[in-house]
């Protein structure tokens, strides 16, 4: 079956993942992505800046048996404050978490500071997933400040990709990849 954008997404990252690599989920949300990441990589960095967020996680990890992941709570652009090694690979997901308060939305001003640190401490060869959900309130904005940012980077530097599936109704997410080619 075609790869939906989230599967695409952890493919992505998991190319280039491997035990002595470090991970940020900028999103932690329920702890999908943190999970993911705490299995393939050494060390993980997870944000987010609602407590349920890391009380789910930190039961998610422990069910797993993870020990490898620093649960923060605070905003992914304070990330410079936490992560202090290079940064193979890091992931977004864009919106609300879908069963915790929907006003708690990621804001385009703070998604695009996050992005610019990550991209800053990136490994050459690292890699950056962003999931664009759009579909709520100020969605729009945020998604065009993320494109419009994206489209932007140098080519001799990074290379981009766009996957959006193109038939479906409503606003489907759709998939930002990036990887760092130079330092
Ligand atoms: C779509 S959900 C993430 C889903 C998550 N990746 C998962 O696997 O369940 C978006 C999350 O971003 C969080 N968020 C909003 N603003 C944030 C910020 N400035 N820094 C970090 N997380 C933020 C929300 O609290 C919410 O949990």
């Amino acid at each position: 079956m075609i790869k939906r954008p989230l599967h695409l997404s952890h493919d992505f990252l998991a190319e280039v993942l491997d035990a002595d690599s470090l991970a940020v989920d900028a999103t932690m949300g329920n702890g999908n992505d943190t999970t993911f990441l705490a299995n393939l990589a050494k060390e993980v960095y997870a944000f987010d800046v609602q407590e349920q967020a890391l009380t789910k996680t930190r039961n998610r990890l422990a069910q797993f048996g993870f020990e490898n992941v620093h649960l923060i709570l605070d905003g992914h652009q304070n990330l410079d404050n936490y992560v202090m090694e290079p940064i193979r690979a890091a992931i977004f997901n864009l919106g609300y978490l879908p069963s915790a308060d929907k006003t708690i939305i990621t804001k385009p001003k703070s998604t695009l500071v996050a992005l610019d640190k990550i991209l800053t401490r990136l490994e050459v060869g690292g890699r950056v997933s962003i999931m664009v959900y759009y579909g709520h309130q100020g969605g729009d904005m945020e998604k065009d400040a993320v494109v419009d940012y994206v489209k932007k980077l140098p080519q001799d530097f990074y290379a981009t990709m766009l996957y959006q599936p193109l038939n479906q109704i409503n606003t489907p997410p759709f998939l930002v990849m990036i990887e760092k080619l130079k330092p």
